[in-house]
C-alpha cells in the first residue's frame, strides 16, 4: 500500500502550506484537492453555466473531462496557466458551490485517487480522510481561529497587491465554512480517527514538526 497523509480543515487554516512542505520533506507527491474544485468552478463560469442542482449533470460532465495539467507547481487548464486566477476569493466561492454537487464530487473521485503513487502522497482538502483516502495511515484535522485565518489570508493578498478588508475576508471565509460544513455530501468534518491540530498559536515550522512526529510514531 502506498502511504498517504491526509490534511483536512477549513478555509485558510494553512493546510496547503503545511501539506506541501510535509510532502517536500518526505519526498512524497502532493495533492491540492481544492485546486480541482477551483478549476471546475472556473470552467463552469467560463462555460456560462450555473452551478446549481438543475445543471448538476452538465457541471459534472465538465469536471470529468477537465483538460488539466499540473506542472512545476502550476495549474494549466487547456494549456493556459490559471494558477493565479483560481486563487481569488471569488474562485473560492465558485469552488465551494460546485463542490456541493454530489455528481461533481463523484466525477473528481478517481482523479484524486490516481495521485496516490510511490513513494507516498500528502493530500489536503476537506474530505481526504473521510471519503477519498479512508484507509490513510495518518489523518490530520487542521484548524485555526477565524480571526487568525482572516489575518493570514489578508497578509497573503496584500503581498500580492490585492486589496481587501479583514472584515470582508472573515465574513467570506465564515460563509464558505458554513456551506462546506452543512452540505449533504462530504461535509467538512474530522474523520473519526483524525488527529486534531489547532495552529492558531503555532509557527509553520512547529506545525510541520508536529505532523512529522505523528508520522514517525
Ligand atoms: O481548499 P480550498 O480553499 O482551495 O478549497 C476551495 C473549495 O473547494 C472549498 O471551499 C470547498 O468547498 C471545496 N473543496 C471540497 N473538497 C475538497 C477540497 C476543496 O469540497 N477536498
Amino acid at each position: 500500500e502506498v502511504p498517504v497523509i491526509c490534511i483536512d480543515g477549513p478555509t485558510a487554516s494553512g493546510k496547503g502550506t503545511l501539506a506541501a512542505e510535509v510532502a517536500r520533506l518526505l519526498g512524497y507527491h502532493y495533492l491540492d484537492s481544492g485546486s480541482l474544485y477551483r478549476v471546475t468552478g472556473l470552467a463552469v463560469r467560463r462555460a456560462g453555466l450555473n452551478a446549481d442542482a438543475q445543471h448538476e449533470a452538465e457541471v459534472a460532465a465538465l469536471a470529468a473531462a477537465l483538460p488539466l495539467q499540473f506542472t512545476e507547481g502550476k495549474v494549466l487548464l487547456d494549456g493556459e496557466d490559471v494558477s493565479d486566477e483560481i486563487r481569488t476569493e471569488a474562485a473560492g466561492m465558485d469552488a465551494s458551490r460546485v463542490s456541493a454537487l454530489p455528481a461533481v464530487r463523484e466525477a473528481l473521485l478517481a482523479l484524486q485517487q490516481r495521485f496516490r503513487q510511490l513513494p507516498g502522497l500528502v493530500a489536503d482538502g476537506r474530505d481526504m480522510g473521510t471519503v477519498i483516502f479512508p484507509d490513510a495511515a495518518l489523518k490530520v484535522f487542521l484548524t485555526a481561529s477565524a480571526a487568525q485565518r482572516a489575518e493570514r489570508r489578508h497578509k497573503q493578498l496584500i503581498s500580492k497587491g490585492i486589496s481587501t478588508t479583514l472584515d470582508s475576508l472573515r465574513s467570506d471565509l465564515e460563509a464558505r465554512d458554513a456551506r462546506d460544513s452543512s452540505r449533504s455530501v462530504a461535509p467538512l468534518k474530522p474523520a473519526q480517527d483524525a488527529r486534531h491540530l489547532d495552529n492558531s498559536q503555532l509557527s509553520i515550522e512547529q506545525s510541520i514538526d508536529t505532523v512529522l512526529d505523528w508520522w514517525q510514531q
